[in-house]
């Protein structure tokens, strides 16, 4: 396996009772766009702030190019070539579209004379290349439509970003035309080599426009994929947890959902009680087919089983004890190994 641009390994982070995340480990291939989804609150944004050296994980690892590495600010992941389009974009309105492509990384001459015709003309040139549609880039922010301010964000990561550009759901409150322009402008930078990581709710888009999917769920990566093994459905399942995921441990040898799917002579898939809930209608075996089954407790949604087993701590089924950090930790790194995502 060729060792990835960025990897994650079981890493953790909590905010006081809150366990953001809770052992998350990815991989993500060089030159390859690779999509993070997860339902509101999975995770994603802290494991971007993570990855990008904005917050600190607890525990865990970050490898760039295989070796080990220690973001202490985001400026040693942009030293890496890894820029980020954060969710709130991060643009200076009362700036202009120059300005904000530069901020902080002023072009000047050696005598320390600020070279604002240079800058100008780079961003003129950043915007054409990109195809990206704005009136000039001596206009202001403020004045720009959404979708210009989202590729005006992007532009500036994708000028920056020599190795990454990590994008936090780029297009969320864009427009049908907008959002064919941000795909377009991911599409270019895998063409050129560039890596992207990129969150999103859109699943579509996901089919569209990426080589692979990793899927958080409460705090941990429960799934990885190239995306010719998925489909929007199946994600769907994975997301909310209805299916399993292929680096969580199943709940037994047994009860998988595709080994529940096949067993002939299952004759009874809408039962009341199981109803919209495939794989907790899987947990229960066809041995005992319409009885409450006694050991396993499998009444409890299928995302809370595959959960807490992958947990594998006794006495804490069925309890969202996450709150706990140390905890949630030690567990976090018991768990750890053959957790990696597939490429
Ligand atoms: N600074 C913080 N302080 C306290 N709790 C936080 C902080 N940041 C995140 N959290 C909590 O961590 C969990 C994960 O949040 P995060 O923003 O990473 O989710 P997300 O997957 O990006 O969600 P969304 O899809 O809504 O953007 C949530 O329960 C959130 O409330
Ligand atoms: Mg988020």
């Amino acid at each position: 396996m060729t060792t990835p641009l960025l990897e994650a390994r079981d890493l953790t982070k909590s905010f006081d009772s809150v366990r953001a995340l809770g052992g998350v480990s990815l991989r993500i291939p060089e030159g390859e766009v690779t999509a993070l989804v997860g339902d509101n609150g999975a995770g994603k944004s802290t494991l971007v702030r993570c990855l990008t050296g904005v917050q600190s994980p607890d525990t865990g690892q970050i490898l760039f190019r295989g070796e080990p590495v220690r973001l202490r600010s985001p400026e040693d992941a942009r030293k890496m070539g890894i820029e980020t389009v954060y969710q709130d974009l991060a643009l200076i309105d009362d700036l202009t579209v120059w300005q904000n492509l530069f901020l902080n990384r002023e072009l000047v001459y050696p005598l320390g004379i600020v070279n604002r015709r240079g800058m100008i003309a780079r961003s003129g040139e950043i915007m054409r290349e990109l195809d990206v549609d704005v009136p000039s880039v001596r206009t202001t922010v403020r004045r720009m439509s959404g979708g210009q301010r989202q590729s005006i964000a992007i532009a500036r990561a994708v000028a920056w970003g020599k190795a990454m550009v990590i994008m936090d759901e780029p297009t969320a409150a864009l427009g049908v035309r907008e959002t064919a322009a941000v795909e377009k402008l991911v599409r270019g930078l895998r063409e050129r080599g560039v890596t992207v990581l990129i969150i999103s709710h859109d699943l579509a888009q996901v089919m569209r426009i990426c080589d692979n999917v990793v899927v958080l769920r409460r705090g941990r990566s429960v799934a990885a994929h190239s995306i010719s093994e998925v489909d929007g459905d199946r994600l769907v399942g994975l997301i909310t947890g209805a299916i399993p995921g292929n680096l969580e441990t199943p709940p037994t040898a047994d009860t998988g959902i595709e080994s529940a799917a096949t067993v002939p002579g299952d004759e009874h898939p809408d039962e009341p009680d199981s109803a919209g809930d495939d794989a907790a209608g899987s947990g229960k075996t066809d041995a005992t087919p319409g009885t409450d089954d006694p050991a396993p407790d499998f009444s409890e949604p299928a995302a809370d089983i595959a959960a807490d087993t992958a947990e594998a701590t006794p006495g804490t089924a069925g309890e969202e004890t996450n709150a706990d950090g140390t905890a949630a930790n030690s567990r976090a790194s018991a768990s750890s190994g053959g957790s990696g995502a597939t490429s």
